[in-house]
């Protein structure tokens, strides 16, 4: 039941990377440093690699960056609610700004999403006009690769009996339980 339950969340996250309508598309990633505290936000789910870990895109000047690089420490959130079922991750994100992992990345950016990572000046800076944005041919790409180090799942179910479990890596194996929910 426990590996259900872990199973079923790997099997949505999966899912979620072909289908764009699925609730596990999105997930919201918090940061945490000392100047900004906690900050929160949606981020798209781009990948899962070979071991697990999650792939986001993002502009390598965003305040998630600064963050991180102060405190690799993240949380990621996905709900889907047609599923009941949330899975908390958390864990330490790599910086990708030019691996292996962040050329294969790179090249599946086509077309306008370039212009998520190409604005002239860095996102979240003050502007006047928000369609009169500036854009350059350098492109401020980087991958944040998320290792999981604990997941928490909770699936509720209509009879109340609802299932909560943690799943902690240690020495490179899952230790897992469940909870009160
Ligand atoms: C549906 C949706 C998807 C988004 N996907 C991403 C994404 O994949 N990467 C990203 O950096 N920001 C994404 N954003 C924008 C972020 O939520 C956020 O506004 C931005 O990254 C700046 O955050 P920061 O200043 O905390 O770094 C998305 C927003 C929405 C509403």
């Amino acid at each position: 039941m426990l590996n259900d339950l872990f199973q079923e969340a790997w099997k949505s996250l999966n899912t979620a990377l072909s289908e764009n309508e699925h609730a596990f598309k999105n997930c919201s990633l918090a940061t945490q440093n000392e100047k900004s505290g906690v900050k929160q936000r949606i981020v798209i789910l781009r990948g899962i690699t070979a071991n697990n870990n999650l792939l986001f895109y993002t502009d390598l000047r965003a305040n998630k960056i600064k963050q991180l690089k102060e405190n690799s420490k993240s949380s990621a959130l996905f709900y889907d609610p047609k599923n009941k079922l949330q899975v908390i991750f958390n864990g330490i994100v790599h910086i990708h700004t030019d691996s292996e992992q962040w050329e294969i990345n790179r090249n599946n950016i086509d077309g306008n999403a370039v212009n998520n990572y190409n604005s002239f000046m860095a996102p979240g800076k003050p502007i006047k006009d928000p369609f009169s944005i500036k854009r350059t041919k350098k492109i401020h790409f980087g991958v944040l690769e998320f290792v999981p180090k604990r997941i928490e799942i909770l699936k509720l179910r209509t009879d109340y009996n609802h299932l909560r479990a943690r799943f902690r890596l240690v020495d490179g194996e899952w230790k897992k339980t469940y909870l009160v929910p």
